[in-house]
């Protein structure tokens, strides 16, 4: 199985993947540092020198070959993965693979992102939290057909991370 972790920026697919990936006795593989290891380059830096099409470009290919060549793997995608191309399209046709949106409200998304926000080139930019809100909520209005397609959702609001873990592991077994 690969279970795939689906969410907004800042909800915590990669921490929670991490530990979910040891609970099972899975691998793990982040994608956006999968993409940084293989284009030898950081994500903000591939934005900034080679553009946003180029970056949507290599995750599409660096997710199919993931897809394609792995199993017992917990993956983590970025948050604008399966908005993409052929993504989820892809992601649907494994029997293999297991879709899960970890979904969190869009105040506490502001919460969490806007003292890391430098960090990530779409919201960098962005000055106040007020800005950031309204931002997170139109982004997740266009995302959300996308989100929820997967095939479990699960509300992560207010639960500790040790909640939520549980919560995957009794849906995956
Ligand atoms: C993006 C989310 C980021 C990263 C890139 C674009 C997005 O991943 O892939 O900055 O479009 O939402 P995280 O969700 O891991 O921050």
């Amino acid at each position: 199985m690969i279970v795939v972790l689906i969410g907004y920026m800042g909800a915590g697919k990669s921490t929670i993947g991490s530990t979910l990936a040891e609970v099972l006795g899975y691998n793990f593989i982040d994608l956006d540092d999968y993409i940084a290891i293989k284009e030898k380059n950081s994500i903000s830096n591939l934005f900034k020198s080679k553009g946003e099409i180029y970056f949507r470009r290599k995750e599409t290919q660096y997710l199919k070959a993931i897809i394609e060549n792995s199993d017992h793997t917990v993956l983590a995608l970025g948050g604008g993965t399966p908005c993409y191309g052929n993504n989820f399209e892809l992601l649907q046709r494994f029997c293999k693979v297991k879709t899960i949106y970890l979904k969190l409200s869009i105040s506490l998304l502001t919460e969490r992102l806007f003292t890391e926000r430098h960090k990530r080139p779409l919201i960098s930019h962005i000055q106040s939290k007020e800005d950031l809100l309204e931002f997170i909520g139109k982004h997740i209005f266009e995302r959300v057909q996308y989100y929820s397609k997967a095939q479990i959702t699960l509300d992560i609001n207010h639960k500790p991370k040790q909640e939520v873990l549980e919560l995957l592991v009794s849906k995956l077994v």
